[in-house]
């Protein structure tokens, strides 16, 4: 049996002891990056160094990092789909060397010092080529010079990688998969078939590309890289030889606890089943967001709203498998015990979490039982409608009207999600442009994001973002200037076209203030102050007095920008060279975002 923490302790081993250094993971939700919710793979917050900014800790690095992806939510509730997982990567900077990182891949999966599966377990896929980049032979003879038989090779759609949307760097890839033992399925098995005989395990990227926008070719990149990331609970699962990520560890515990509880068993049917395993991974994704240090609560919106089809996904399994929710503050607690030993944000906010949750809980509680016979009576209002329709030689589609999903909506609070899960549940299709029309119609307010792709990013290093950057760092300058040091930023999103900064204030701006901090960055941007960027160790940067997270847990090297005596902030950069190119500072907006924290909206002309 092998634990979270044994195999996360060998990969930590075993990449040190190949000269990587590792660095910390980040938070869930990314800082200065519009074009996602969460952090999605462990590459993400690092896309600045894959384009070429320089690593403070050098160029082969790795680490564990919690990541978040919505869009296989609907797989969850069998064996392998979490929302949340813990991603063990590690990278090469400006490199690219496949041979290398094969061998060292072979080695920590075969190797009795680490995970010890005999290579005739393991089976390999690498890309096929296209108009794009070439069949990836490289790879391929590899694998072979291993000793690994079974190496497929699979078109774009299996085998190449990108960021969610396409932009950022990308390239072909080599993923690494379990082989069960499981007679082939057909004649063409192979491991991108989803039949079970194939578990994926872990993933080498060789990101020799990069899309620069929407639409846009890839190109080539000056300096390639290597990113991979191997799945914690799956990789798990697979050394215990278990049917399921939710046979051991953590998840199992919760599973356990649930039982103790609910009235109805795990096994008794698919739907229950299925229940327990949706509340047991949609509430530990709820513990890690409200348990981030960014803070998000439930809300109508962004983070807040998938954070809200969670617990309330899992208020409804609970409700099927009559389990009561005051229990979900005791999933929470074995949540913070587990991950709280790693994620120290997690652990100071334990009380915090519960409290949202029982929030959450009550709002929704009310609504529920209502929400559902509301629901009933629209499925039985179709099919009185369909047999009135049937006499008159009519048809009638089983299918939700817009109206009657976004009444749901509104009146009850069920996420459209759920509706549509209840629908489909009983042979339903809901009319989502009509629900999409009315939902802008009522509330032109709220944005509900998925996790699409807007322009700008991290993936985007366009001089106007690093323009914007450079801004943000003489905005909060300002702020502390006025308010103090207890100022610190909550929040960054830039894109091309404008700035977002979220800071803790208890008052709304007035206009003097918004005007005086308007002042502060445009006098810095009139005395063309360069900006300069130095490496040092996280307790230099502390002792200089650089703004920025210093919760990490052990030493690490550092970028610090400088500008004059305006600012000293850690941050990745990229930024402007001299405030000069800033031309001119305008705050366009100042809003509350959440309790206590302001938001300030800002362009430069
Ligand atoms: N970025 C790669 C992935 O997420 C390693 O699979």
């Amino acid at each position: 049996m092998k634990t979270d923490r044994e195999l996360k302790d060998l990969w930590i081993k075993f990449f040190t002891k190949h000269g990587f250094k590792r660095i910390p993971g980040y938070s869930i939700i990314p800082e200065n990056d519009p074009t996602v919710l969460f952090t999605t793979a462990g590459m993400h917050p690092l896309v600045p160094y894959l384009l070429g900014e320089p690593h403070p800790a050098g160029n082969k690095i790795f680490d564990v990092q919690r990541c978040i992806r919505t869009n296989d939510i609907d797989e969850v509730g069998d064996s392998s789909h979490l929302t949340l997982f813990e991603m063990l990567g590690n990278w090469t900077l400006g490199q690219c060397n496949k041979k290398e990182m094969i061998k060292l891949s072979f080695e920590f999966l075969t190797s009795p010092e680490y995970l010890n599966i005999p290579k005739e377990r393991i089976a390999v896929s690498v890309f096929a080529g296209d108009e794009t980049a070439p069949r990836d032979d490289e790879a391929y003879n590899a694998w072979k010079e291993c000793g690994i038989d079974e190496v497929y090779f699979l078109p774009k759609e299996n085998n190449w990688w990108a960021l969610g949307g396409g932009v950022g760097p990308c390239g072909p890839d080599s993923e690494m998969f379990y082989d069960t033992g499981k007679p082939k399925c057909s004649e063409n098995c192979n491991p991108s078939c989803d039949c079970g005989k194939y578990l994926e395990i872990w993933n080498d990227v060789f990101m020799q590309y990069r899309v620069k926008e929407a639409g846009a070719k890839a190109e080539k990149l000056d300096k390639p890289n290597i990113d991979t990331g191997m799945g914690l609970e799956r990789t798990v699962a697979v050394l215990n030889g278990a049917e399921s990520v939710y046979d051991s560890g953590c998840l199992k515990k919760v599973i356990d606890f649930i039982g103790t509880k609910a009235k109805k068993n795990y096994t008794e049917s698919k739907q229950s089943t299925r229940s327990y395993r949706i509340i047991t991974d949609h509430l530990r994704s709820a513990v890690f967001i409200l348990g981030d240090e960014h803070g998000v609560v439930p809300s109508n919106v962004g983070q807040g709203y998938i954070l809200r089809r969670f617990i309330r996904r899992a208020i409804n399994c609970a409700r099927n498998i009559e389990f009561d929710c005051k229990y979900f503050t005791d999933i929470a607690d074995i949540y913070v015990d587990e991950y709280g030993k790693d994620y120290t944000d997690i652990a100071g906010n334990r009380e915090f979490i519960k409290d949202e949750l029982v929030k959450e809980v009550e709002k929704f509680s009310k609504a529920i039982e209502e929400g559902h016979k509301e629901f009933e009576k629209v499925i039985q209002g179709i099919e009185k409608h369909k047999e009135f329709a049937l006499k008159n030689g009519q048809t009638v589609e089983n299918k939700l009207s817009g109206k009657a999903v976004f009444r749901l909506y509104d009146t009850f609070g069920f996420p459209f999600e759920l509706t549509k899960e209840l629908a489909e549940e009983k042979g339903y299709t809901v009319d989502k442009a009509e629900f999409d029309e009315k939902f802008k119609e009522h509330q032109e307010k709220s944005r509900v994001a998925s996790a699409g792709v807007f322009k700008g990013g991290l993936a985007d290093d366009s001089k106007q973002s690093a323009r914007l950057h450079t801004a943000t760092h003489l905005l909060l300058a300002g702020l502390q200037k006025m308010f103090g040091k207890q100022v610190i930023q909550k929040g960054s999103n830039i894109t091309p076209e404008r700035l977002r900064f979220d800071f803790n204030l208890d008052h709304k701006m007035t206009k003097e203030e918004l005007d005086e901090v308007e002042k502060f960055v445009n006098d810095a941007i009139k005395r063309e102050i360069p900006v300069t960027c130095e490496i040092m160790s996280l307790d230099e940067a502390k002792k200089q007095g650089a703004h920025g997270t210093f919760n990490n847990k052990y030493g690490e090297e550092v970028k610090v920008y400088t500008i004059g005596d305006v600012s000293k902030e850690i941050c990745g950069g990229p930024h402007a060279e001299n405030t000069k190119e800033l031309h001119h500072f305008k705050i366009v907006k100042e809003e509350s975002s959440s309790s206590g924290i302001r938001r300030i909206k800002a362009i430069l002309d």
